[in-house]
Formats: C-alpha cells, structure tokens, sequence
C-alpha cells in the first residue's frame, strides 16, 4: 500500500511543474532543484557519490532514520570531513559545498535520501530515477 503512494506520488512529480512542486517540501523535488547537479539517484556518478549507494551506507551506520536525517541534515548544512559517513568520496570529489536551504527542507531532502535505500529488498527505490537522471 505504502509503495503505491509513493509510486502515484512519482506519477504526479513527473507531471506537475518543478515550482509547484517544491513548495511542497517534497524531498524529491528539493532533490530536483538543488543536488541533481551533482549527485545522480543511481550510479554512474556525476560530480558526487550516487544517492542510493550512499542511502545504504547510512542505514548500516545508523539504527533508525531520525539518526540518519540528523546526519545528513547537519551534514548539508556545514559538510566537513571528519563527519562524512564516505570518506573515499571526500578524497575522489572533495567536500561538498555547504547547502544554504532552511532547516524544513534540508530535513525533507535528508528523509528522501534515506528513503532511496530499502533495507528489506537490499535494493534501491529510484524507480524512474535511472531513465531520469540520465537525461538530465
Ligand atoms: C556542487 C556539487 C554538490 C551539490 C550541489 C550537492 N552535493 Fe552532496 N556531495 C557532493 C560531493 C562532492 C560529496 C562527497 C564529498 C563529501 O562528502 O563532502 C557529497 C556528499 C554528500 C553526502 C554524503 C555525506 C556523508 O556523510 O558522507 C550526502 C548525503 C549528500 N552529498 C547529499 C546532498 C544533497 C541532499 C544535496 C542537495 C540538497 C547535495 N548533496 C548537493 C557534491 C554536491
């Protein structure tokens, strides 16, 4: 039940305007706006680790996803290397700029990340996201 909401909230994403979306605080769309530059959803990367690898990595290092948000939120916010979870993404990329969005929509993105990643199929969730981020 839960995946098919998700999978008609992908079908209205590819729909709906990118603005409208995001002042929805929609993860995804945030995502869109502000990280897709650099981060694909699934490998190849672009400029930066691809968000499903790196989702699965936070969900071995922390137990629940207020954890995981905590991290990854303080981490958009002021990234450093002493606290990056892939620290051979630091040496291959380099750090990633400071992310100047309020704290509502760094959570948002945050949770989206770790939603990338489902533990119980050990398999990324980027349904759509291949064929989309390849095109951008
Ligand atoms: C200018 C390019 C760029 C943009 C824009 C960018 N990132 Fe990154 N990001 C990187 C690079 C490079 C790394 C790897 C080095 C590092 O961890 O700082 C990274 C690392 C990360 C990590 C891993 C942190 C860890 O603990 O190891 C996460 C999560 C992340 N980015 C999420 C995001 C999100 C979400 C956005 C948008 C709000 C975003 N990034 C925007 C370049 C970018």
């Amino acid at each position: 039940m839960k995946k098919l909401l998700v999978m008609a909230g992908m079908g209205l994403m590819f729909s709906a305007s990118a603005s409208a979306v995001a002042e929805t605080l929609d993860g995804r769309a945030i995502f869109d706006k502000n990280c897709s530059v650099c981060h694909s959803i699934n490998p190849p990367p672009k400029l930066a680790p691809p968000i499903i690898p790196l989702a699965s990595r936070f969900h071995i290092q922390f137990k629940s996803k207020t954890d995981g948000v905590n991290h990854i939120a303080a981490y958009l916010k002021l990234p450093n290397k002493k606290n990056a979870i892939d620290q051979q993404a630091v040496a291959r990329f380099g750090l990633m700029p400071a992310m100047k969005l309020p704290d509502k929509e760094l959570r948002a993105v945050a949770g989206w990340v770790w939603d990338q990643y489902n533990p119980a199929t050990s398999r990324g969730r980027g349904f759509g996201g291949q064929g989309r981020m390849n095109s951008n």
